[in-house]
């Protein structure tokens, strides 16, 4: 066992969380969302996706939320670029981190961001090195990196093989995403030691959906690898509208708890945060899908 003493989060919730709302959640209401969150103590915000507005229609408006946030120095804020046009806007926006994400499985690829994986890495190879030549941080996500909803399970190598061309443009992070949450702790310690091949423990996350109740496991197993970097989301956030049925990111709220229980610093504040998940969950009309949260929230009435 190799448990790190703190983990870094990245709030994935203003944009995984947001992106598969049916109902516009106005920028105002994303913005406030942030705020909620950097004040709970998160240093990492996924804010926004550059994406085409007719196939995601809910992050049509990342640059007024990215422009409307009273922005703090010590705090990341990213964004989802597929392609150089979604960079410029990027550079617009003052993103200091982009996210180029590709897939382990080709049909997934395909419907996503229509195009196959070698088409991808193609698309975001400019993209890197123009990020790079304007000192923005580059992440790579790998989607369906132990299943697909197209494909079914996806084998150890296939990420391997997306890290190798990921590291091979340059990007400097990757996370391995469990996009419809059907990975096991160990299966999903065999795809982080695949892309441990190309990309070092400090350079790697976990980015775990909670379909199936498994990502705190998850979480656990890739810990014990010694990962220590995860995207997470406020209440359990989200889903993706390119993979049916899949729900959100495990809640941040649920993994603060965990490492804070086990002595592993985060920095941050657990009843903000609750404040934070409840204050989206009260917009959207439902309750945080998180236990704890919920335990939280309980026992504050009680
Ligand atoms: P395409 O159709 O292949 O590309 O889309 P295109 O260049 O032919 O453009 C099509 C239209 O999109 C055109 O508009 C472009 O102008 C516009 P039209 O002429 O039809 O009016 N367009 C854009 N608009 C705004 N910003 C841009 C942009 N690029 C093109 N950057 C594209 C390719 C990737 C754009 C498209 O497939 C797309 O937007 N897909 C959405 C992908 C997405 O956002 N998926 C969800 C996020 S990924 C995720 O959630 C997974 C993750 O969480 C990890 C995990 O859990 O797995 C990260
Ligand atoms: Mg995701």
């Amino acid at each position: 066992m190799n448990l790190p003493f703190k983990v870094k989060l990245v709030d994935v919730g203003p944009r995984d969380g947001l992106q598969n709302e049916k109902a516009p959640v106005p920028a105002a209401v994303k913005i406030e969302l942030v705020h909620r969150l950097q004040e709970a103590g998160l240093k990492e915000l996924e804010v926004a996706s550059f994406v085409s507005p007719k196939w995601v229609p809910q992050m049509a408006d990342g640059l007024a939320v990215m422009t409307g946030i009273e922005r703090r120095a010590d705090v990341r804020y990213s964004v989802l670029t597929p392609n150089m046009r979604g960079f410029e806007a990027a550079l617009t926006a003052q993103a200091d981190e982009i996210v180029v994400f590709a897939s382990a499985s080709e049909a997934f690829s395909q419907r996503n961001i229509n195009c196959s994986i070698a088409e991808s890495i193609e698309r975001f190879a400019p993209v890197v090195a123009a990020a790079k030549a304007a000192g923005i941080r580059v992440r790579g996500a790998v989607s369906c990196a132990v299943g697909c909803p197209y494909e079914g399970d996806i084998a150890p190598d296939r990420v391997a093989m997306v890290a190798e061309l990921m590291a091979g443009i340059g990007v400097q992070h990757m996370g391995v995403a469990d996009t419809i949450g059907v990975g096991t702790p160990l299966k999903v310690q065999r795809a982080m030691e695949a892309a441990l091949k190309y990309y070092a423990i400090d350079r790697l996350s976990g980015h775990f959906h909670d379909t199936y109740g498994q990502a705190l496991g998850n979480t656990l197993a890739s810990l014990q690898l010694g990962v220590w970097h995860f995207d997470t989301s406020v209440a359990g956030l989200g889903g993706c509208p390119y993979a049916k049925g899949a729900t959100g990111n495990v809640a941040t709220e649920d993994v603060v708890y965990m490492l804070h229980g086990m002595g592993i610093e985060t920095g941050i504040d657990l009843d903000k945060l609750v404040d934070a998940g409840q204050y989206i969950s009260d917009f959207l009309g439902r309750k945080p899908s998180s236990r704890v949260a919920t335990a939280l929230l309980n026992k504050r009435v009680g």
